[in-house]
């Protein structure tokens, strides 16, 4: 039985938050108890005094979990930098074994879990000695990997998926996300072919651009429905 994937991207602002919040929902639509965390946050954004977690935040009202944010983040940092900057120019320090510990404990409590990354693989949480990477192995995760629809997408999608072997972490899947119908020309046609021939590792959905979804603005109409549709949610139960 899956416990869990990590959800990383091909870069930062590829759309993991909205992928990690969709399934989310659509798990627990079929009765999946599933939860999202994000265990370290830079960019949280200051709300009457209390520093906000904004992925948790849209995970929240998009998936509909009740848990506290404490249960879903554990280091939020304001500065939108990477996260071990952003933990030393907030006077803090990233502890690898406490994020450890708190994803596992995630993974212990819940049916599935999805922990959502920072930036890609290889971005620093505490700093170059423990990355996204190192994250996924001590979890003993497999990856799902988001990638954008358009030009560029697969050198950064075969980069992602070698970069993952090369750490010993399994890739389940690629979700292809923001995919906008009038601007798909034969690039968008021909990428997620490739990627699949070039990686090896299947294609589990392409979503589209959602004009009612906004992470930033607290937006997530349509969001549970588009995912159910366009991404094979059950094929990630039995994986
Ligand atoms: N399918 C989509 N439709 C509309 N907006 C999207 C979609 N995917 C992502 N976005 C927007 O793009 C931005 C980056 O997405 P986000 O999920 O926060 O990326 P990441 O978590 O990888 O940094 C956000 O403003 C989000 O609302
Ligand atoms: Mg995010």
């Amino acid at each position: 039985m899956v416990k869990g994937y990590l959800v990383t991207g091909t870069d930062t602002g590829v759309g993991k938050t909205v992928i990690t919040a969709g399934l989310t929902g659509v798990w627990r639509r079929h009765g999946v108890p599933a939860v999202a965390i994000k265990p370290v946050q830079s960019g949280a954004v200051l709300h009457s005094g209390d520093l906000i977690p904004e992925d948790v935040a849209f995970y929240r009202l998009a998936a509909g979990l009740n848990e506290p944010l404490d249960e879903l983040n554990l280091y939020r940092f304001a500065p939108a930098v990477s996260p071990h900057l952003a933990a030393t120019l907030s006077g803090e320090k990233v502890l690898p074994a406490r994020l450890v510990h708190f994803c596992r404990e995630a993974l212990r409590r819940h049916r599935l879990t999805l922990v959502e990354g920072a930036g890609g693989l290889g971005v620093p949480l505490s700093g170059p000695q423990f990355t996204v990477a190192d994250l996924c192995r001590e979890l003993a995760l497999s990856l799902l990997v988001v990638a954008r629809p358009g030009l560029g997408s697969i050198n950064h999608t075969v980069l992602t998926v070698s970069y993952a072997r090369s750490y010993g972490l399994e890739v389940t899947g690629i979700i292809i996300n923001g995919l906008r119908p009038e601007a798909a020309g034969p690039t968008e046609k021909d990428n997620p072919g490739v990627i699949e021939t070039m990686t090896g590792v299947p294609v589990l959905g392409i979503v589209p651009y959602l004009p009612g979804v906004s992470v930033e603005e607290g937006r997530a109409r349509g969001l549970v429905d588009a995912v159910e549709r366009a991404v094979d949610w059950r094929a990630l139960l039995e994986a």
